[in-house]
């Protein structure tokens, strides 16, 4: 089978915090196909309503959300209970990611990454709990991390909020398991976004020269992504949780013999 004849998801709800754009648009558009209803929520609402209309012939719905602000997310998760009864997936991909050098950073400039990246996922994760523990087929939450959370990468602020996300992660998974609801996370290598090729030339050569760095010989797209959500979420990792898979074409195993060579010494 296909993966593209797959319907894992017929007759299940997903939320997706973060899904006007990138690599949550491109989950919306593979749960979708798995026979998901949709729940687009975004600070960007004319980019979620964008989606949705990408998505005719699913159910969606595209719903305000900004994940800094703890009404907004309760306000969001309310508006897809109204319409869908409730949602058994939650998808957490909202984030901010700034370059500020360290020794510069003032305190406003790490919880501008921070409370999007870690606080807004908690906080989403806290208004959606009740209705993943409610839901008749189980609860999963995914949530997209990133290597930058598992090793060395930079980014301070960015990275300590996606290495928290993992520790969260865990916890939950613990604290929840009994409840039928499990936690992961999906932490992807450089994906090709706009956040790379919007952004100037500068960052459009880094994604353009950075396969050379991954051992399967190229950057990652949206949907690679989605793919490995689309799996966690879903029953077939109805015995997984806890867990922060890289999906990074294998940047994770570490750049030794990149640099030196595969040939035994
Ligand atoms: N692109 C990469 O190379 C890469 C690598 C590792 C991890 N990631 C992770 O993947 C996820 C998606 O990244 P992307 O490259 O698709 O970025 P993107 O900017 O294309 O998409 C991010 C989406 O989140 C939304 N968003 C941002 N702040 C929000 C807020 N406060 N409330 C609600 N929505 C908000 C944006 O409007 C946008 O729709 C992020 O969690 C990012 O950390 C990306």
């Amino acid at each position: 089978m296909t993966s593209a004849a797959l319907r894992r998801y017929d007759g299940r709800t997903v939320f997706i915090a973060g899904a006007a754009h990138g690599i949550g648009r491109a989950i919306a558009h593979r749960l979708a196909a798995e026979g998901a209803a949709l729940v687009i929520a975004d600070m960007d609402s004319e980019g979620a309503d964008a989606v949705v209309a990408e998505l005719a012939g699913s159910e969606a719905l595209a719903v305000h959300c900004d994940v800094r602000d703890r009404e907004s997310v309760r306000a969001g998760v309310a508006a897809a209970v109204d319409r869908f009864g409730g949602f058994g997936v939650l998808v957490t991909n909202a984030y901010s990611a700034s370059s500020v050098p360290f020794e510069d950073l003032t305190d406003e400039d790490w919880n501008r990454d921070l409370d999007p990246t870690l606080n807004g996922a908690v906080r989403t994760i806290q208004a959606a709990i009740p209705h993943l523990i409610a839901s008749p087929y189980g609860g999963a939450v995914v949530s997209i991390g990133s290597v930058n959370g598992l090793a060395a990468f930079g980014g301070l602020a960015y990275s300590a909020a996606k290495a928290g996300l993992v520790n969260v992660t865990r916890n939950l998974a613990v604290m929840y398991g009994g409840k039928g609801v499990r936690f992961n996370v999906v932490a992807p290598g450089t994906v090709r976004t706009r956040v790379w090729t919007d952004r100037g030339p500068e960052r459009l050569a880094f994604v353009e020269q950075a396969k050379r760095h991954y051992p399967l010989g190229r950057v990652g797209e949206p949907e690679d992504i989605a793919a490995a959500v689309a799996f966690l979420g879903s029953d077939d990792a109805a015995w997984i949780t806890g867990v922060a898979l890289p999906v990074d074409g294998g940047i994770m195993t570490g750049p030794l013999m990149q640099m030196f060579g595969t040939d035994p010494i």
